[in-house]
């Protein structure tokens, strides 16, 4: 595990658009998995910054979300799908035949994950993984289990989730109970990931996740096992691991 100390969230988010960045140009058809959420944020603003200034082309660049709501379809506001194509898709060259988000509106819970899964092997896996994390450690969606072990597949989120969510919905009760999320098998199975985490508030998660034991109740501790991990963390989120 790499750990880069960052400045604030503007040094965070700089650092990794530039390791995203190298990724693209070593390899422009990279296959990149992708994540929602205030973290990453400023991350998708540089990456248009320099596609619009020429420098960077993500023609070839083949993309997989973490999660999607269950039951929001792309249109929805609070859809993942919604969220990519305003933050991002929208503003570079990525072809949309190339795009992955698991289809919140799919009901046959099983092929859907399935489905998921296929699609990442027949792309040849995941090249570079980008990860925000929940207050309670969970990644994408998986929030904390007795296993480790899961594959793409329907969660039941979490009160703090829903809790920590609600402020991207009009009221509590239009915060979807369930989300498609990529496994912790799946995530780990990326060639390389970066895990983005700012501010105080998410101190004690830092400390938890990176300087406690590997478990599932902290999904994000997992990471500590992966070969080519790097955490880029601001000042503020390790202010207890000094
Ligand atoms: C959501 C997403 C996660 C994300 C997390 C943290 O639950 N499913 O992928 O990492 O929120 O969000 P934020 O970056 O807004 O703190």
């Amino acid at each position: 595990m790499r750990i880069i100390k960052a400045t604030d969230y503007n040094d965070m988010s700089l650092n990794a658009a530039e390791i995203i960045s190298e990724q693209i140009k070593y390899k422009p058809n990279s296959v990149l998995g992708l994540a929602t959420g205030s973290t990453p944020l400023k991350t998708y603003k540089y990456l248009i910054e320099w596609y619009k200034n020429g420098d960077l082309d993500f023609s070839k660049i083949t993309t997989f979300n973490l999660d999607e709501y269950y039951g929001l379809s792309k249109l929805d506001k609070q859809s993942y799908h919604y969220f990519m194509f305003d933050n991002l898709f929208s503003h570079i060259n990525i072809n949309n035949d190339n795009i992955h988000i698991p289809d919140g509106t799919n009901k046959d819970v099983e092929q859907e994950c399935l489905n998921y899964e296929k699609a990442i092997l027949d792309a040849d896996g995941i090249d570079l993984q980008l990860l925000g994390c929940g207050h309670n450690g969970h990644i994408g969606f998986n929030e904390p289990n007795e296993v480790f072990y899961t594959n793409t597949h329907l969660v039941n989120l979490e009160e703090s989730t829903i809790q920590a969510n609600k402020r991207f919905f009009e009221t509590e009760e239009d915060v979807p109970r369930q989300s498609y999320t990529m496994g912790i098998k799946t995530i780990m199975q990326a060639r390389k990931i970066i895990m983005l985490i700012s501010g105080e508030g998410k101190k004690e998660i830092v400390k938890k996740a990176f300087f406690g034991p590997i478990t599932p109740k902290v999904p994000a501790s997992v990471l500590q096992l992966h070969r080519d991990f790097t955490l880029i963390v601001d000042k503020d989120a390790f202010s207890l691991c000094e």
